[in-house]
């Protein structure tokens, strides 16, 4: 932007945050006390931690100056107020519900819309997603393109929805079946793999022909914006702020966890035009969340996120923050490891099947490469594949489609020398990769089992 190669975070810092450096020996022990699982792992044992980049950002010094202002009313406050108007100044929905965070606006929407015999069409429900629809008896219904699903094939919008798809799926189900068609941008279980406008306007096309309602899950609605500024023809013109409206004047209604793109520590909405949906979730939050002018949260949270939406759409940061993420992916690539391709917006996603052909996926290699990152250099990731998705309702073992890793990166957090450290830990594990063992689980529960699962490595 400015005419340099390098990309410099464009903030410098004023309050630190010690990291314990720990030794091999130490997390050895610690990685055995939690069962071999990194849920299981203290934080402060973890020295470069990318388990999630929800709620685990550093928040700007307007941020902070914004939270002294938080006025704690029970009804009614200005923090509220302030809450609304940024969020409306990005999706002018008629009705915004603050909740505490993203899934308790999922709850309240599939418990309201949902029920046993709706199917829910999404690009890719996210995980809390699916439970909340599938809680209520309905089915969760994933039709993204084929590309999105090939770790090594190059498409711009990985998280674009299969058209065809969602025609076949709506007259297959039924518009009466359908309470809504929902778009995840970026499509995080999808590789952080952004959504063309295109493809938007598309699926708002489909909608209409059918009179169905079409929401947003936008939790990175920011990133996904900056890719379509970057990648799609016609675009270059816009500010990210013009995307994000259009992206918002195309749905219905969204759900949103602010701990990602509101760049808050907690929070999120419901946000509809529908004025008598708005009065059942209204109605559900006051059971289950609070006063709709607070919805579970602080006065100060809301004035947190509503300063954050000024800065999550600022070129200046979604340059670095896209531009960061990459640079771990390029240097990933560089090692020879096999990552989905290209690099989403909060995260790489490396392919640990395909890294450690050795182990199959029942003994779980993305678990091994995870907890190697960890007993090499304290890095902590996450385990995306068989430990997450390979136990069914019946008790039964199967693989999962992908076994990977995911690396995610905080937003203004870690500086480029954590993550040239995070390069040379991996680089270090590359070369002990076929020596890697798997494991065995020793205890679960029946359900979510990788939050809690023990295990075992194998000899
Ligand atoms: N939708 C998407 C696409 C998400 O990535 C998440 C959370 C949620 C909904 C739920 O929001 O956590 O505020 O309740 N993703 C986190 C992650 C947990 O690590 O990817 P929440």
């Amino acid at each position: 932007m400015h005419g340099f190669r390098t990309i410099i975070e464009p903030f410098r810092i004023k309050s630190v945050e010690p990291l314990r450096i720990t030794t091999p020996g130490e997390r050895r022990e610690k990685l055995a006390a939690a069962g071999y699982n990194l849920f299981g792992v203290h934080s402060d044992d973890v020295m470069v931690d990318l388990l999630t980049d929800s709620g685990t950002g550093a928040m700007s010094s307007e941020q902070w100056a914004a939270i002294q202002r938080g006025d704690e009313s029970y009804a009614g406050s200005p923090s509220f107020y302030r809450f609304e108007a940024a969020v409306k100044g990005l999706f002018d929905f008629k009705h915004v519900i603050p909740t505490h965070q993203g899934r308790a606006a999922e709850k309240i929407l599939f418990s309201v819309v949902g029920g046993k015999g709706k199917v829910v069409l999404n690009n890719t429900h996210f995980d809390t997603t699916r439970a909340n629809v599938e809680f209520t008896g309905a089915t969760a219904v994933d039709l993204v393109i084929p590309e999105g699903k090939q770790p090594s094939v190059i498409h711009p919008f990985k998280g674009n929805m299969d058209l065809g798809a969602l025609e076949r799926a709506i007259s297959e189900h039924g518009r009466a079946n359908i309470p809504l068609v929902m778009m995840t941008i970026t499509n995080n279980s999808g590789g952080g793999q952004p959504v063309s406008l295109a493809n938007m306007r598309a699926v708002r096309a489909i909608c209409d022909q059918h009179d169905l309602p079409f929401f947003l899950d936008g939790c990175r609605f920011a990133e996904n914006a900056w890719f379509i500024r970057e990648r799609e023809p016609g675009q270059q013109h816009r500010t990210v702020k013009e995307i994000v409206q259009e992206l918002g004047s195309l749905a219905d209604g969204m759900t949103m966890s602010a701990k990602k793109d509101g760049l808050a520590n907690i929070g999120g909405w419901l946000a509809v035009d529908d004025d008598a949906l708005a009065l059942k979730c209204r109605n559900l939050l006051i059971l289950t969340e609070g006063f709709p002018t607070y919805g579970g949260l602080a006065g100060r949270d809301l004035e947190a996120i509503a300063q954050g939406l000024e800065e999550v759409v600022k070129h200046e940061y979604l340059e670095y923050r896209i531009r960061s993420t990459q640079y771990v992916g390029e240097g990933l690539l560089r090692l020879g490891v096999p990552i989905v391709q290209p690099t989403g917006g909060h995260a790489v996603y490396i392919d640990a099947r395909a890294m450690l052909p050795h182990i199959p996926p029942l003994q779980y290699p993305g678990q091994a490469l995870a907890t190697a990152l960890y007993e090499e250099g304290g890095v902590r990731g996450c385990e995306i594949g068989t430990v997450m998705f390979g136990l069914k309702p019946d008790g039964t073992e199967a693989p999962a489609a992908m076994d990977l890793v995911r690396l995610a990166i905080p937003r203004r957090t870690y500086t480029q020398s954590h993550m040239d450290y995070v390069l040379e830990v991996m680089e270090r594990v590359v070369k002990r990769a076929p020596t890697l063992k798997g494991y065995r689980i020793v205890e679960q529960p029946p359900a979510l089992r990788h939050f809690s699962a023990r295990f075992s490595p194998l000899a």
